[in-house]
């Protein structure tokens, strides 16, 4: 996708669409403007979400008009949503580009229309070998209309770094998993020393010196080797300055292991790793856009299956931090994993917070339904920040509880703790277990099962599949509490 910012009056080519975002009471609508009877055959108003085409007037072969709501409550989300709705719209109507007009002609703007560009252009057709020419996209490239096109492309900067991080992360999760396993995923992150990140892989036998039995219990059922990924970021003015840290679960899938799950739509665990793919992508864009802060994020990446070698419900397993674990379903996999790379990474690093991803479980979708992740922390003001950065970036959130009493519920009768809590509150007994892992550092734990994947998708910023939730909310918390 081309993308760039030009000034209003250069011609616009027969093989253009016009995508005009237009407010509610725009006076693009007026009785004597030049679009006013095309309105009056529709019910378009400017409302946001509503469309209206017009086909062959004189000056373009294709003007799409997209609502973007109130003009009062016009800001940089709108422009976002409305250049997304509009890529989306015409995306594949066989014209070969689009120039968007925004109602306030301001730089910021400009850059986030570009950004909302960028995510709705996004598209997984790497194994896509028979689809034809006629469906596929046209739009090629995107010229987004300012006054000021030196300046929207200075700050759509840092925001393209943040599309390819999204991207990338997106990518990690569409991929299936026969060519998405834990090496492949390390092998993939160690691309990232491109950008300027450091990446060391530790494998089974270096996680067994270090006494991660519960990380290494889970990958025991599968041929493909466990593998921990630590990626640092080292960019604040003080190289030695405390680092942030972000955990994430990347089990590139999740049989559920001899704790089987059902056949029927077992395919999506494929995205059983988006936590580990978020924090993949988080790091991708601190490096991109070179941010001024310390960070390390660390990916635990198994495969959860059932062979003969695998785990057993009654196994006891020792982690990392010397606490035991009864395993009563193998299916409850994930905390295994995120105790061992939690107790690593404070161990290791000392951070001044960590926050881990994961998609954990299901009870959460049932809890939220499917925008919104869990949160769950011990720090009030770490939760604080998190929540603020999800209502600027559009990711939300919603905290969760972590009741102490709840806690007992993870007793085991021959071990220091079990996997599994039952039914009831089945996303809280999960963050306990994690809780029992951290070790007095600030804490926070974003449950993503419900909102990794998104099928159907409700935003025109992410195509139904991989979202790459998580990357934008992170980034945004970095940029606004932990550089300069
Ligand atoms: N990866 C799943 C959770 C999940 C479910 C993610 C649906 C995305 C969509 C996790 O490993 C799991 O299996 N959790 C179990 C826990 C249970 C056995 C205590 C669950 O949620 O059912
Ligand atoms: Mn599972
Ligand atoms: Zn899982």
């Amino acid at each position: 996708m081309q993308i760039a910012f030009v000034a209003a009056d250069q011609d616009l080519s027969a093989n253009a669409v016009l995508g005009l975002l237009t407010c509610e009471g725009s006076a693009l609508l007026a009785s004597d403007g030049p679009y006013a009877r095309a309105a009056a055959g529709s019910r378009f108003t400017g409302g946001k979400g509503q469309t209206l085409d017009i086909l062959g007037s004189d000056t373009a072969t294709r003007i799409v008009l997209v609502g973007v709501g109130k003009a009062a409550e016009f800001d940089a989300m709108a422009a976002e949503n409305g250049a997304a709705a509009a890529f989306a719209h015409v995306k594949a109507c066989g014209l070969l580009s689009l120039r968007l007009v925004l109602p306030v002609d301001d730089p910021a703007f400009a850059a986030q229309a570009a950004l909302g560009v960028r995510l709705a252009a996004y598209r997984f057709d790497r194994y896509r070998t028979k689809e034809k020419p006629e469906v596929k996209p046209s739009i090629a490239s995107v010229e987004v209309v300012t006054a000021h096109p030196e300046a929207a492309s200075h700050a759509f900067g840092p925001l393209a770094a943040l599309a390819d991080a999204v991207s990338f992360a997106r990518d990690l999760v569409s991929e299936p998993p026969n060519v998405l396993y834990p090496e492949e995923f390390a092998r993939r992150v160690k691309a990232l020393e491109g950008l300027g990140l450091q990446v060391e892989i530790l494998g089974e036998a270096e996680m067994a010196k270090l006494g991660m039995g519960s990380l290494l219990g889970v990958g025991q059922g599968s041929t493909r080797e466990s593998q921990l990924a630590i990626l640092k970021w080292n960019g604040a003015a003080d190289p030695a300055a405390q680092p942030i840290a972000f955990v994430g679960k990347g089990v590139c899938f999740d049989t559920g292991g001899i704790s089987l799950k059902p056949a029927d739509g077992m395919e999506d665990m494929k995205w059983d790793m988006g936590g580990a793919a978020a924090v993949a992508g988080l790091m991708h864009v601190l490096a991109g856009r070179k941010a001024r802060v310390n960070a390390v994020g660390i990916l635990g990446l198994v495969e959860n299956m059932p062979d003969g070698g695998a785990q057993r419900p009654g196994d006891v397993v020792t982690s990392m931090s010397g606490q035991t674990i009864e395993i009563i379903n193998t299916d409850a996999e994930g905390r295994l994993v995120l105790a061992d790379a939690i107790w690593y990474c404070q161990d290791r690093f000392k951070p001044k917070f960590m926050v881990d991803l994961a998609t954990l479980t299901g009870a959460i979708i049932i809890s939220l339904g499917n925008d919104y992740a869990g949160l769950f922390s011990n720090n009030d003001e770490l939760a604080e920040d998190l929540l603020a950065a999800s209502k600027a970036e559009s990711e939300p959130l919603w905290r969760m509880p972590l009741p102490p009493h709840y806690d007992k519920g993870i007793d085991s009768m021959i071990a220091d703790m079990k996997n599994t809590g039952g039914r009831p509150g089945g996303s809280i007994t999960a963050a306990l277990f994690i809780q029992r892992f951290v070790n007095g550092v600030p804490w926070a734990h974003l449950d993503i099962a419900s909102t990794a994947w998104a099928k159907p998708s409700s935003k025109p910023t992410s195509p139904d599949g991989a979202t790459g939730y998580g990357v934008r909310l992170l980034n945004r918390m970095v940029a606004d509490r932990y550089e300069g």
